[in-house]
């Protein structure tokens, strides 16, 4: 896997590589949605074969994110947003930070600033994420489509979750605004 991981990540590590040698003090960030995958896609994806298969995808899915953060790090990367890939764990109203084994692993294999992006609804899971996972920072979206005060709602101590239900309506919407605006 790491020899694919490097061979996969050449490019963009060249690009931060020149980038930091043309202006050294200059910080660059990446954004990189990785493979993630659900029980149920896994599911539906093998068609009814081994599922005791499963666990290996999802872990493989987070090894690999581990592994690119790692060799972006090396390439002297500043910062990195962690998300999926637009799976169905980024749907519904339940969804919850719900990339968070990506970072988990990512962290355990560099020290980069990671924001982590994906359904963070919930304040008080993302409390507990600042406080146990050495995740420091967080990525909102449709979140902030949805209730673009949602920051000052929560820092003001109205703790309940975000109101979004992450439909993707707004993406289709004129302008992106929520449909339900
Ligand atoms: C209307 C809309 C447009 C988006 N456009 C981009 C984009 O151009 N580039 C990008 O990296 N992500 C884009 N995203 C993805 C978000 O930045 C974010 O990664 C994703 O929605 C998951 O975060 P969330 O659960 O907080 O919404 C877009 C999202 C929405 C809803
Ligand atoms: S349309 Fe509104 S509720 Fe649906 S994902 Fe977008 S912001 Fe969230």
């Amino acid at each position: 896997m790491a020899a694919a991981s490097r061979g996969r990540t050449r490019l963009i590590r060249e690009i931060i590589a020149d980038i930091k040698r043309t202006l050294p003090g200059f910080p660059v960030g990446a954004k990189f949605s990785f493979y993630s995958i659900s029980n149920q896609e896994a599911l539906a994806l093998m068609q009814g074969r081994d599922e005791e298969k499963i666990p290996e995808i999802e872990f493989y899915a987070a090894e690999e994110c581990a592994e690119i953060c790692r060799l972006l790090q090396d390439s002297g990367l500043d910062f990195i947003e962690i998300l999926g890939d637009h799976s169905s764990l980024e749907r519904g109203a339940a969804a919850s930070s719900c990339y968070l084994a990506l970072a988990q692993a990512a962290r355990r294999r560099c020290t980069l600033p990671i924001i982590l992006t994906g359904g963070n609804s919930d304040p008080a899971e993302m409390n507990r994420i600042l406080q146990n996972d050495g995740i420091e920072f967080f990525g909102l979206s449709r979140e902030l489509i949805r209730e673009p005060n949602l920051p000052s709602r929560w820092a003001s101590g109205d703790l309940t979750r975000a109101a979004c239900i992450h439909c993707d309506g707004c993406y289709e919407t004129p302008g992106h605004v929520c449909r339900f605006a």
